[in-house]
Order: C-alpha cells, then sequence, then structure tokens
C-alpha cells in the first residue's frame, strides 16, 4: 500500500549516504509500489547540479548499490523522474535557493528534511527552516549520526534542532534499529510466551552482545575522531541492549516502547574511574602478513598526521543493570573492527541445570543458550540437550534447534533504511531514539571514555583477522565463562 505522497528533502544530496543508503533503500520502496504518484524528492547542497545531473546520480547510485536482479530500466527510468535538486549554500544566508518553491503547500502533502550532512550543520539547518515559507507544524526532520560525541555536544545539537522543531517531528537514524532482525527481537519476546517466563536473572546467567566486523578502519576519516566505544556501543549496542533488557511495553506505541528503553539506559551501573580498568578493554589491531594475506595494521592505514594515535578499534566491557529482573546478570559486549570474521550476535546464556541425573553419562550438561543473529546468515537457535541416539547406553549431546531466515523466507530482506524512510513518511517514531534515551546513553560512557584518556597505557594491540586482544577473553574468563565462538 502507498505511504501519504511526500516531499522528502535531503540536505548533503550528493554525499556518500545519499548515494549508498539513501537512494538504494528508496528506489527498492519505490519498485515494490509504495510511493505514491505525487511523491517527490529533493536534493539539497552546494554542488551547482541541475536536475538532470541529480538525476544521473541517482540513476548511477542505483546501478552500483542496487543488486543486479532488482534492476529494471523502466523502473530506474520513473524512479529518478521524481528526482529534483536545489543548489544550496546552508552556511550562508545569501546561498539559500529556491527549495521554498519547490515544497508544496499542501497538508495532504508530508514534508520531510533529512540532514545528512555534518552535525555542526544541523542548527543553521533548522533555523532556516524555521522560516515559513519551509516550516509546518507537522514537518519532520531526520537526523544522521554522529549526534555529539559526548553528552554535552549532544545536548547542544539537540537543543540547536529543538529551537524549532518539536520533539515529536525529530526522526534520529540508529540504523540497527531499522534491521529486520533487530526488530525481530520484538516479536521474539512479545509474541511468544515461551521466553518472557524465563527472561531475567532467575533463569538466565548472562547475556553476550557481539557486533564483529572483517573490515578496518583507518582509512574513514572520522573513526580516529571516534573510537569504536562511540561508534557502536554508545548507540547500536545499547539500543540492542534495551530491547533484550526492557520491560513489555504496554503498546506499541512509540514513547510505551521508548519509554521502556529509557529505563534500561538509567538502570544501567555506572562504571566507576577505578573499575575502569577492571570490565572495560580496549584494543587496536595491528597488521599481518602471511603467505596468503597481508593485512595492515590500524596504524599504517592512518595519514601520516595521525601517526601514534591511540583510537581504539576494539572494545569489550561487562555492564550491569540496575534492577529487579536483571540484578546479577553480567551483559558483556564486545565489538570491533578487522576481527575474524563479520557476525553480529545475542547470546543469552540461561543457568545450569539445578541437579544432575547424568553422573553416569557421558557428556555433562551444558546451559542452554539461545542464540540470536542478526547478521549475516540471520536466524535464531537454542542450542540444547539431548541423548546421543543409539544403543551405547546416555550420552548427552549439545544441539541445535535451528530457525534459518534464509531457509524459512523466501522474500529478500529489505535493507534498514527501507523501512526507517518510509517510517519517516507515516509518522511512525517507535525505531527512532529519542532525545532521553541518546543522552542517558552519551551520559554512561562518557565516563569510561574519560578514563581511558586519562590512562597511561594505550589501548591493547591485537592481530588484524582475530577475536580481539587477550584481555577480551580474560574480562570474561576472570567470572568463569567463555565468548561464545560458532563455526556456523
Ligand atoms: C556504522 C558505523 O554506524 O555502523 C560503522 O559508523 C559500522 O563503523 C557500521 O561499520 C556497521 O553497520 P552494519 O549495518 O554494517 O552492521
Amino acid at each position: 500500500i502507498p505511504v501519504q505522497p511526500f516531499d522528502y528533502v535531503v540536505f548533503g544530496a550528493t554525499g556518500d549516504l545519499t548515494k549508498r543508503k539513501l537512494i538504494p533503500a528508496l528506489y527498492h520502496r519505490f519498485k515494490d509500489g509504495q510511493f505514491d504518484e505525487q511523491s517527490r524528492i529533493i536534493g539539497v547542497s552546494r554542488s551547482p547540479l541541475s536536475d538532470a545531473d541529480f538525476q544521473k546520480l541517482a540513476r548511477d547510485a542505483v546501478a552500483e548499490f542496487v543488486e543486479k536482479e532488482y534492476r529494471d530500466k523502466e523502473t530506474i527510468e520513473r524512479f529518478v523522474s521524481i528526482f529534483s535538486y536545489i543548489v544550496n549554500d546552508v552556511t550562508n544566508q545569501d546561498g539559500w535557493g529556491d527549495l521554498g518553491k519547490a515544497l508544496r503547500d499542501d497538508s495532504q502533502v508530508v514534508r520531510a528534511f533529512y540532514l545528512a550532512v555534518a552535525p555542526n550543520l544541523f542548527e543553521p539547518i533548522c533555523e532556516y527552516l524555521g522560516k515559513r515559507k519551509y516550516y509546518r507544524r507537522d514537518a519532520r526532520v531526520v537526523l544522521e549520526k554522529p549526534l555529539g560525541h559526548d553528552l554535552i555536544s549532544s545536548q547542544e545539537i539537540n537543543d540547536g534542532v529543538a529551537r524549532i522543531f518539536a520533539e515529536d517531528q525529530v526522526y534520529r537514524i540508529d540504523h540497527y534499529l531499522g534491521k529486520e532482525t533487530v526488530q525481530n527481537l520484538l516479536a521474539l519476546r512479545f509474541a511468544n510466551t515461551l521466553f518472557e517466563p524465563v527472561w531475567n536473572s532467575t533463569h538466565i546467567d548472562h547475556v553476550q552482545l557481539t557486533v564483529a566486523e572483517s573490515v578496518g578502519a583507518g582509512t574513514r576519516g572520522y573513526y580516529d575522531e571516534s573510537g569504536a566505544l562511540r561508534d557502536m556501543i554508545q548507540n547500536h549496542m545499547l539500543q540492542l541492549l534495551c530491547l533484550v533488557a526492557m520491560e513489555p511495553p504496554a503498546s506499541d506505541d512509540a514513547n510505551a516502547l521508548r519509554d521502556e528503553k529509557l529505563k534500561v539506559l538509567r538502570a544501567l551501573r555506572p562504571i566507576a574511574n577505578g573499575d575502569v580498568g577492571k570490565v572495560t578493554v580496549r584494543g587496536q589491531y595491528r597488521g599481518v602478513t602471511s603467505e596468503t594475506t597481508s593485512v595492515k595494521g590500524y596504524q599504517d592505514e592512518l595519514p601520516e598526521g595521525k601517526k601514534g594515535s591511540r583510537t581504539e578499534t576494539f572494545v569489550a566491557l561487562k555492564a550491569e543493570i540496575q534492577n529487579w529482573r536483571w540484578a546479577g546478570v553480567p551483559f558483556y559486549f564486545r565489538t570491533g573492527k578487522r576481527m575474524a570474521r563479520r557476525v553480529s550476535e545475542i547470546c543469552i546464556q540461561f543457568r545450569d541445570i539445578p541437579h544432575s541425573i547424568f553422573d553416569h553419562a557421558e557428556g555433562a550438561p551444558r546451559p542452554n543458550k539461545l542464540i540470536i543473529r542478526l547478521q549475516p546468515d540471520e536466524g535464531v537457535k537454542l542450542l540444547m540437550m539431548i541423548k546421543d541416539p543409539g544403543p551405547g547406553g546416555m550420552r548427552l549431546r549439545e544441539v541445535p534447534l535451528n530457525l534459518s531466515f534464509a531457509q524459512t523466507f523466501s522474500e529478500r530482506t529489505p535493507e534498514a533504511y527501507e523501512r526507517l524512510l518510509l517510517d519517516v513518511v507515516r509518522g511512525n517514531q517507535t525505531l527512532f531514539m529519542r532525545r532521553d534515551e541518546l543522552e542517558a546513553a552519551w551520559a554512561w560512557v562518557d565516563p569510561i571514555r574519560e578514563a581511558w584518556d586519562r590512562a597511561s597505557e594505550p589501548p591493547q594491540p591485537y592481530t588484524a583477522g582475530t577475536w580481539g586482544p587477550t584481555g577480551s577473553i580474560a574480562l570474561i574468563e576472570r567470572d568463569g565463562r567463555t565468548w561464545h565462538e560458532d563455526d556456523n
């Protein structure tokens, strides 16, 4: 079903995000018939392009970033025909072009402004959009990360936007929330009766959250200013934590859900200065050369002026949630670049059985694990103990009860941005971060960052293509546990 017609204005229209993510996502939704015929996409940027140039940019982006099987000439031409372009220098008040003329003054046409630009431009753009010809109380503004580098800078950004837009008009993107498998956490927990009764400290021993990437980071200018804590933990991984740990919301209303997520963030035990060294580990990858591979280390990828950088490309940490449900259940986080494989998953490890009757059996019962694989090979797996078939007496074996999405469903899995971009048009804020959530997340990570900045020792080195520094293994093994690693 098509969504309401819209004027989607994209600031930063010639940038990387627009080409790699926004245009391909819009194309898929267009191809699936979700655009009303009256919908328009208006690119805004400083570069002096014509409408035809921008349409070419869109055509090229589809050719480069949409898989071949979904591209067809006729659809692409209809798609690019809804693109137009305004030359607009947002840093210069006199350089504002004709955006006002391009916007339709019709309350049935949704007006959305997507700010795919550096955050220092948010405030001047919003200030300008506050003028009568652009602003409407029902207009929406979409913000992209980085939404600050600490609590104070994030508050400044939010204040700047809030001078013009009310919170119910602001859509802060965390693309992890748009991922199908992340939304599936909600279905798993709240559309089944099986899990919720055991979803607490009585039954769960601990939880592991892993987002491992095999790519490196040193050639991305932004990364060195950020590091893994800000780039992955503060946003994506804390959002995952919220969905795993929150109380069941009373409804699917955006604020009902975000209220529950906020409570989790606020219940995180602050990591005291003296504990940072005990419960956090940061690492930086070193290069590796062998007969078959040669991978550069982080330092070798950096430009001259940045050599010696102490930016972390890996973080492992242990978090605790101070509430009735989770008291005493550690949540171990692990994320890094240049790790052994690309895998994002959540592993819920249940407690040991209270009493074993299998003293004479071969193989001891192992605790059950529920593994939610976010990417790649999306799926849900329950590791359980069974009797090994055969006459040879009682032999216990751990086997997976395995739900593979690829094997179960034939549909293509939409990319995160496809859902999020249209949720803006639908006016549904459920999968967007509210200001208080974002700020609670910064308030929790800031002291960790500050303690690292004061520390004399640099991040621990780890070899590219491994699971991170030895300190990460020690962090979990000290508690008598191990990282879940699974070859399939
Ligand atoms: C981005 C980070 O937000 O998320 C990147 O800036 C990271 O460093 C990316 O690579 C991971 O996203 P995904 O969807 O590939 O897991």
